[in-house]
């Protein structure tokens, strides 16, 4: 029987076409919840979609949505409140990653990783809020990265946005706290998650077969691998859920005991 930790539930989930989105999406879908999946690869977003209304007739919907824009955040929130009835918990999951050294990156590449990663989460929680306070008991989960709390040489303007979207979480938590909304904040930190964003550091290493390359990336990493996608979606499930109806402002790690070396 299918349990419902997310029963009555309403997701607005960004990235939801590739990745640690399906797989957020997946699984709230299949603990009760309705979720509106966006992305800018629109065709990629109805497919899950679709895939997940299989599971529940009714569950998903999928809006084009370019994160960055802000005009694009107030439309697709609109579109996904109607469909869905309201909007109870965010997921800022887009992004993207890119490797470069602060000497190596160029500043419309900085830029544009802001855009992405950053200003995105921003506008999210901005324009999100007034659907948020409308269907309270509320969450915003936010996809940082153990690479927002640990630098690397090879990713300056990555480590720079992730960083940013960890104190922003949490400032998004404080305000709702001392405003009195049931609303809570938190942000997540994978370390390597096996999704197609791995794919750039294959191409940025040079190297051609995946399994060569989980094998290098899991040598930091005490557990002795990388992550799957579902170890993040049971991680955003609870934050999502009432269960964590006491957790605001925290940044929780998803790393293979990396962050305790
Ligand atoms: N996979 C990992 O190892 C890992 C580790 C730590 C953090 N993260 C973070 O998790 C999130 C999801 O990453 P993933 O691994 O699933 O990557 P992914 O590349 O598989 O998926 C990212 C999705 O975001 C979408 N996207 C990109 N730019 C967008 C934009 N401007 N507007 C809307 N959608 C856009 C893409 O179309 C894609 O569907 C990202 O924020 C990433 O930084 C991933």
């Amino acid at each position: 029987m299918m349990s419902e930790r997310l029963a009555g539930k309403k997701a607005f989930i960004t990235g939801g076409a590739s990745g640690l989105g399906v797989a957020i999406a997946r699984m709230f879908v299949e603990q009760g919840a309705q979720v509106a999946i966006t992305d800018i690869d629109l065709p990629g977003a109805s497919k899950i979609a679709a895939e997940l209304n299989s599971i529940r007739q009714g569950s998903a919907s999928a809006f084009a949505h370019d994160v960055a824009r802000e005009d694009q955040w107030i439309s697709a929130l609109e579109q996904a409140n109607e469909a869905m009835g309201g909007i109870s918990i965010l997921v800022n999951n887009a992004g993207i990653g890119v490797m470069a050294s602060v000497e190596d990156e160029s500043l419309d590449n900085f830029k544009r990783v802001m855009d992405v990663d950053v200003d995105s989460v921003f506008l999210g929680c901005k324009h999100a809020m007034k659907y948020l306070r409308q269907n309270q008991p509320g969450s915003i989960i936010n996809m940082s990265s153990i690479a927002g709390l640990y630098a690397a040489g090879s990713m300056a303007a990555y480590n720079a946005a992730k960083a940013a979207v960890w104190l922003l979480s949490k400032s998004v938590a404080l305000h709702c706290a001392s405003s009195g909304y049931e609303i809570r904040s938190n942000s997540i930190h994978p370390v390597f998650i096996r999704t197609p964003i791995l794919d750039g550091i294959s191409e940025a290493l040079g190297i051609e077969s995946d399994a060569e390359r989980d094998k290098m990336l899991a040598r930091g990493i005490p557990m002795g691998r990388i992550g799957e996608p579902e170890d993040v979606a049971y991680a955003a499930v609870f934050l999502a859920s009432d269960e964590s109806k006491f957790i605001t402002g925290i940044e929780l790690k998803i790393d293979g005991g990396m962050s305790a070396q």
